[in-house]
């Protein structure tokens, strides 16, 4: 097969014919797949439902886990999710079932009010801003985007946000801190470099209240026996004389059961004090039975570890396939695409050429595999290269996400085609 950036417009136009035939063949397989859902398969959910046996609700210090109290955690959860986080359980709120509920409430607190470091309520700026690393996690980005900031679009290298651009928008005030997945990002699957972290956590900052949303929902799946680690951010910040800079979260949504699971925070006990005292109008304690229930069935970070292989064994299959299917299908016509290779976490980005996500997604729509809208992974939805796909492995059947992969690269390979003709 030849490269198609260096075929003539006839050339172009027999391989169209060619792979709009396939197209209609496989469309007309009446094919409803779905490649869009970042969240584990129903077999993954299995693995945890021996946790819902668990009646046990005595906390190990004696505290009745039925029983309002404890706002900050049960200390065997704070202990845990220490040890998760890289903090000192002291450090550390254990919460309800969502990490980005948590977040939500950080960041309408700084918003609102302003955290103990902060000169001003963050909505006294006339465009508080927000530096969001792209693509990114869209949700983190809409809920920057709810409270009125201004989104900071960052370019997402391989090593993190890159740095020169971050250093160099945060001169500004207004700008209040910055989106981070740092391991196995969403949808890159990408880890933050050492040089990375230090940078974020040295960096001079306008605001002296600058937060990092630290979010490393993915720090325990790995889907390699060599898998990325990255440095501890509040360890870095504290050594950089940051030490409030940085506020981490986790959750086992995506270990036990979405939704249904346990999230936590850690950062410096200055910001834990703040944060708890402005919890306190908020609620009365979290839900500590499902803390001890989740601490009980998973013990310690070497439990969770060998639980985290077991979905591994269900995982790793499916982002294989996948890319060995995307190399198979989108190779020998040019450098039409290129696409990550994550060592863990839930998605991967394919990258077609400048223009032809949207177009992708679309035929790949219209032949009945849905995908996360091109664009979905920045700022208000657009993509300014129109180049992203998030591919999201987890959810469909090995053998359905063989088909729907396979359908993708037909696609990526016409709207490339149509693309290049429309220039000839
Ligand atoms: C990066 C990231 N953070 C947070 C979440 C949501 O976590 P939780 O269920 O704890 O709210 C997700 C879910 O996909 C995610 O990808």
């Amino acid at each position: 097969m030849a490269d198609y950036f260096s075929m003539d417009a006839q050339q172009r136009g027999e391989e169209l014919e060619r792979l709009r035939k396939l197209y209609r063949e496989l469309a007309a397989e009446g094919l409803k797949l779905d490649m869009s859902r970042g969240k584990p398969a129903p077999d993954q959910l299995d693995l945890s439902m021996d946790m819902l046996k668990i009646m046990d609700y005595r906390g190990e210090t004696g505290i009745d886990s039925r029983n309002y109290g404890s706002l900050e955690g049960m200390p065997e959860a704070r202990r845990f999710f220490a040890g998760f986080l890289g903090a000192k359980a002291e450090e550390v709120i254990v919460g309800g079932n969502s990490s980005l509920n948590m977040m939500y409430y950080l960041i309408e607190l700084g918003w609102r009010q302003g955290f103990a470091d902060s000169a001003a309520a963050w909505n006294t700026y006339a465009k508080p801003k927000f530096l969001c690393p792209s693509p990114g996690y869209d949700r983190h980005f809409r809920v920057t985007e709810y409270f009125g900031f201004e989104l900071l679009t960052v370019p997402m290298l391989p090593t993190g946000p890159d740095m020169d651009v971050v250093e160099r928008l945060v001169c500004d005030e207004a700008v209040k801190g910055i989106w981070c997945v740092p391991l196995y990002s969403n949808p890159d699957g990408y880890s933050y470099s050492d040089e990375t972290v230090r940078r974020l956590a040295a960096m001079e900052t306008a605001a002296p209240d600058f937060k990092i949303m630290w979010d490393n929902a993915y720090g325990v799946h790995h889907l390699s026996d060599h898998p990325d680690r990255i440095l501890n951010m509040l360890e870095e910040c504290r050594a950089a004389g940051h030490e409030d800079r940085a506020l981490m979260f986790c959750s086992l949504s995506k270990v036990t059961f979405p939704g249904a699971s346990v999230a936590a925070m850690a950062a410096s006990r200055r910001n834990i004090d703040y944060i708890l005292k402005n919890m306190f109008p908020m609620i009365i304690s979290y839900d500590k039975l499902n803390q001890v229930r989740h601490v009980r069935f998973l013990k310690d970070m070497d439990g969770l570890a060998a639980h985290m292989e077991k979905h591994r064994r269900i995982l790793e299959p499916k982002f294989k396939a996948v890319l060995s299917l995307l190399e198979e299908g989108l190779s020998g016509c040019g450098e039409i695409a290129r696409w990550t290779k994550p060592n863990g976490g839930y998605f991967l980005s394919v990258y077609t050429h400048e223009g032809c996500a949207k177009r992708t997604v679309q035929l790949c729509r219209e032949a009945g595999v849905a995908l996360t809208d091109a664009g979905a992974a920045y700022p208000y939805g657009v993509d300014p290269c129109d180049s992203n796909i998030r591919i999201a492995p987890t959810f469909p059947p090995l053998h359905e996400l063989e088909e729907a992969t396979r359908l993708l690269c037909v696609c990526v390979r016409i709207a490339t085609l149509e693309k290049l003709l429309e220039k000839t």
